[in-house]
């Protein structure tokens, strides 16, 4: 699996894969990820990537031809755009892309990307949520970190997947660690008794009231599932 972070800024995503777990993946070449700069690709004298919005309107947008030419070096991959018009990416994008060989984030900077270059190269376009941020290169970390954790053999543990908040439409059964009992606050009793049944039903429940209590449209999802 390769990444490839189209961007005007490397240096904001740079950082998070030199540490902990993604760190340790990369080591382990269960992928890999590079950077391509669309300033480099400018045919202007000043290296301009950015123009005014025709029509008029606030801001700048970054302009199709130096996209055009980056993207034309990646025949083969999986190009994603990130922008806040467009659908939600969810815990399932993330499983379906960490089957991708290899996927180019296309962040956009300023008001955002002339929509030509969108039309003619996207093969998804995301949203982190229903905000607006000032410039793509979260959002590509975002969906980025969550396929990484998707990929075979990155997590330790492949168990901890399958009971991660999503995967059952419900959010995640609260955890805890040890001390049982922590200034006076203590685990739930049945977590420390150690029967299995008893754990895996008392976490389903939470599990339930979790969802009700902060996504109740979750809950209607997982009802209409079961
Ligand atoms: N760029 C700016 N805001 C964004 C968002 N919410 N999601 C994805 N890309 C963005």
């Amino acid at each position: 699996m390769r990444f490839t972070f189209m961007t005007l800024f490397p240096q904001l995503i740079e950082g998070y894969f030199q540490d902990s777990i993604l760190k340790r993946a990369v080591e382990r070449e269960l992928f890999s990820y590079d950077f391509c700069n669309p300033r480099d690709f400018s045919t202007s004298r000043h290296k301009k990537v950015d123009d005014t919005a025709a029509g008029g309107g606030a801001g700048m947008l970054m302009n199709p031809q130096p996209l055009f030419d980056a993207l034309d070096t990646f025949k083969d991959a999986h190009i994603v755009f990130t922008t806040p018009v467009a659908k939600p990416f969810v815990q399932n994008d993330a499983k379906r892309l960490a089957k991708k060989e290899h996927i180019v984030f296309v962040s956009g900077r300023y008001e955002g990307i002339d929509e030509r270059v969108i039309e003619q190269y996207a093969d998804e376009v995301f949203s982190i949520g229903d905000y607006v941020l000032t410039g793509g290169e979260l959002a590509s970390l975002v969906m980025s970190d969550a396929v990484a954790r998707n990929v075979q053999g990155v997590l330790g543990n492949s168990e901890s997947l399958d009971v991660e908040s999503f995967e059952t439409s419900l959010l995640e059964a609260p955890s805890f660690t040890k001390p049982a009992n922590f200034k006076n606050l203590s685990t739930p009793s049945e977590y420390l008794k150690g029967n299995h049944s008893k754990i895996a039903a008392l976490k389903n429940a939470l599990s339930i009231a979790k969802t009700k209590y902060f996504r109740p449209g979750q809950l209607l999802q997982y009802k209409t599932r079961a």
